[in-house]
Formats: structure tokens, C-alpha cells, sequence
């Protein structure tokens, strides 16, 4: 468990981005030629991505901090079940490539990953004229590619996912996409194919893939920024604690992942942003975290998709602020890696706090008694790491189910969290 030390300094950088490594690992693999990425997240996530990519033929060298090369060649079929491990994003933008390949691919998961929904992307692409043959809302799943036609789309959900999806499927099948979405998601898939010269813009708030006369991706060299979302959670425990302040280096700014800070500021927290740049497309910062007191907020539907990741850690922050907060309409939050609409408000009122799931709607209540409890992760990365910072403040006994989930989206949180506060 983390230091019950108070005070906090230092500087770290945060993990390679867990998004953005999916796509330029799946991007570099459609490229013909070699391409070198470096800070890619080493997570199980992003290993389970180049896992598939090289079953399918693409040639990738070990995923490790430093340059990670991939050299392509035309995807082929692979006879087995490709296992999407626990990795929503592996089996969500694989199914708009694959859709475009003419083979057969099947497609599985671990048991999170089966429960969790793909039809938002299987009927679009079945639009597309993918032929994909399922039994449920979910994998296993069996693809057939091929000739693909245009299609335009508006999606009921704010998933990145599915829009990533859809722009590859028009990307490897080489057909317009347009794609509508009740709130705009993160973009990091639009900007990848825009920063490689590939046709995506925005047309009346629609996104509009394009093929132009390129049908080849050429090789590329990237730098992938530090992760928004991972460095979220040492962020948390800065503002939480007495004194101090944290320089978190090299994060990934992009305004469709920012609410995080967005809705901190509003808390009463400030963090600075410094040395203001861009990386491939990405606007990248340094962020400096002091201590703050914070106040309860209500984050909107429309400020969701910026944050959607960063609930859990927020709830932690509005069960330490004064008054109440809500979160509306983070029903999304049911069919993320576990339920985490029901078992972050459960897991809060287990450590003492009071929260509640009301309809679609999360309402957390503020309070300083130090919590207390075991709390149940059901190996969600980011609910093991939301409680993990709660367990930072002095007094609290906080006992996770399970700590080894981290190691999905950032192998060495414990590491650099306990270094925050030992600096
Ligand atoms: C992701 C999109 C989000 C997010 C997930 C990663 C992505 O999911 O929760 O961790 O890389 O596109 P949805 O698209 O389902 O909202």
C-alpha cells in the first residue's frame, strides 16, 4: 500500500498513452514499410494489440520503453481465435480492420471482455457489408471481410471506439465514412490519419473519412505521449495531500481528453500546463499539481466522453470534497472493464463515504473521516488505482481486492506513487 506520508515532490512521467499506442501500433501494421514508435505504454492492453497484429502477419519487435519497430506486410488470416484478452479497444478497432481483409477471423476475449457489448460496432460494419456472424451482444465472434461499401453514420453512443472502428473499416476498405456522434469523443484516430496525410476532416460536426489517391500508408516515426488518464490518478493523490507539488511531464493535452482537468479546476484545484508542444498530431504539456480543498461539482453528459476514463478517480476526489457532486449519464460506465457504476459508488460507501447510482446518474456525497475498507477491483485497472489513492491519505486503511490489474494501462503505478511521496 502507499506511503501515509503527507507531503509530496518530485517529478514523474506517465506511461505511454493507452489510446493513442492501440491505434499507431494497428496504423503502423496497415503501413507498407518500417515505422519506429517510441513511448509506447508497455500495458497488457497494448501487448494484447501487437499480439493480434503479429498473428495477422505483422512484423513488431518486442513491446518495451524505448523505440518499438514494426515492419509491415499485407494482414493474412490466422486459423485460431484471436484473443482480445481484456482489451475493449484490441477488439473494437481490430473488427473495422478485419472488415476490410478478405478472410475469416475470429475474435475472442477474457470473461470481462465477453460481457461486454460489440454490436455498436458489428451492425455499422454490417452496413458496410462485412459479413459477421454472432450469437449475442459480444464475442466470441466470427468476421469476413471484403468489399466494403460507404456509409454514413450516427452512432447512439459518444464511443471513440466505434468511430475508430468505422474510420478503419473505410481506411482498409478504402470507402467514404461520414460518422455523427451525440458527443464528440476522443480524436485520436482522426488526428493520426490527418498527421500521416490520410483524408479524415470534420464536415458540419461530422467526421468524414475520405480515401484519396494514397491507398498506401508509407511508414512513420512517432512519439507517443504520456497518458492522460494514468496520470490522472497521481494527480489525484497530489491534490489530495497536505503539502508539496508534483511536476507530471510529457502528457497528452488533446482537448477531447482534458476534462479531467477541466472538472479539478472547477473542484478548486489549478494546475499549471507548461512547455506547451506538439507530438504527431497530439498537443502535449507538462503539468504542474499542487494540494487543494476541494468542492463538489456536477460534471454534465456533454463532459463525459472527455473524462469517461477518469470517473472513478473523480468519485474519489468528490467522496473528499465539500457537498455533493454528480455525474450525469455515465450509464457507459456499466460495460467498461466491470460495472463500474455500481462498484465505484459501492466500494465508497464501503470506505465510509456515501454514493449512489440513480438511474444512469452517480451521486457522491463529500466527507474527511479517513476511509476505511476492502474494496472489490474485479480486476478493473482503474478502480484498483482510483482506491489506491484514496488509500494515500493519513489515517485510512483502504485493502484492495487485487492490485495486479494495474499492470493493463500503467505497470509501475505503485512504483510512482509511492515515489510522489517519497521525494
Ligand atoms: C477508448 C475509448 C473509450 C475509453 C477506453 C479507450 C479508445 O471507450 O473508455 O478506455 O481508445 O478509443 P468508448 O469508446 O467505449 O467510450
Amino acid at each position: 500500500m502507499a506511503s501515509k506520508a503527507r507531503r509530496i515532490a518530485g517529478v514523474v512521467r506517465p506511461p505511454g498513452d493507452k489510446s493513442i499506442s492501440h491505434r499507431v501500433l494497428m496504423v503502423a501494421a496497415l503501413a507498407r514499410g518500417k515505422s519506429e514508435i517510441s513511448g509506447l505504454l508497455t500495458g497488457d492492453d497494448v501487448k494484447t494489440s501487437a499480439r493480434v497484429l503479429r498473428q495477422l502477419g505483422a512484423d513488431i519487435s518486442p513491446i518495451r520503453e524505448g523505440v518499438v519497430r514494426v515492419s509491415s506486410a499485407p494482414l493474412t488470416a490466422h486459423r485460431a481465435p484471436l484473443n482480445c484478452g481484456n482489451s475493449g479497444t484490441t477488439a473494437r478497432l481490430m473488427l473495422g480492420i478485419l472488415a476490410g481483409q478478405r478472410f475469416v477471423t475470429t475474435l475472442t476475449g477474457d470473461a470481462s471482455l465477453r460481457r461486454r457489448p460489440m454490436r455498436r460496432v458489428t451492425e455499422p460494419l454490417k452496413q458496410m457489408g462485412a459479413d459477421i456472424k454472432e450469437k449475442g451482444d459480444g464475442l466470441p465472434l466470427t468476421i469476413r471481410g471484403g468489399k466494403l461499401r460507404g456509409l454514413m453514420y450516427t452512432s447512439p453512443v459518444a464511443s471513440a471506439q466505434v468511430k475508430s472502428a468505422l474510420l478503419f473499416a473505410g481506411l482498409t476498405g478504402q470507402v467514404p465514412v461520414t460518422i455523427r456522434e451525440p458527443y464528440r469523443s476522443r480524436d485520436h484516430t482522426e488526428r493520426l490519419l490527418a498527421h500521416l496525410g490520410l483524408g479524415v476532416h470534420e464536415r458540419d460536426g461530422a467526421i468524414v473519412y475520405q480515401p484519396g489517391s494514397a491507398s498506401t500508408i508509407p511508414g512513420f516515426q512517432l512519439s507517443v505521449p504520456g497518458d492522460i488518464s494514468s496520470a490522472a490518478f497521481l494527480m489525484a493523490a497530489v491534490v489530495l495531500a497536505d503539502q508539496g507539488e508534483l511536476v507530471v511531464e510529457n502528457v497528452g493535452v488533446n482537448p477531447t481528453r482534458t476534462g479531467f482537468l477541466v472538472v479539478l479546476e472547477r473542484m478548486g484545484a489549478h494546475i499549471e500546463r507548461v512547455n506547451l508542444r506538439d507530438e504527431g498530431g497530439e498537443p502535449v504539456a507538462d503539468l504542474v499539481v499542487r494540494p487543494a480543498t476541494l468542492r463538489g461539482t456536477e460534471v454534465s453528459a456533454a463532459e463525459i466522453p472527455t473524462l469517461v476514463d477518469e470517473v472513478p478517480v473523480l468519485a474519489v476526489l468528490a467522496s473528499r470534497a465539500s457537498g455533493d457532486s454528480v455525474f450525469r449519464e455515465v450509464g457507459e460506465l456499466r460495460v467498461k472493464e466491470s460495472n463500474r457504476l455500481e462498484l465505484i459508488a459501492a466500494n465508497l460507501r464501503v470506505v465510509g463515504a456515501k454514493a449512489e447510482a440513480r438511474g444512469n446518474d452517480l451521486y457522491v456525497t463529500g466527507n474527511a473521516r479517513a476511509p476505511q475498507g476492502r474494496v472489490e477491483t474485479a480486476s478493473d485497472h482503474r478502480l484498483a488505482m482510483a482506491f489506491a489513492v484514496l488509500g494515500t491519505l493519513a489515517g485510512s486503511n483502504v485493502q484492495l481486492s487485487e492490485k495486479k490489474s494495474v499492470a493493463i494501462s500503467y505497470p509501475n503505478f505503485f512504483r510512482d506513487l509511492k515515489a510522489c511521496f517519497e521525494s
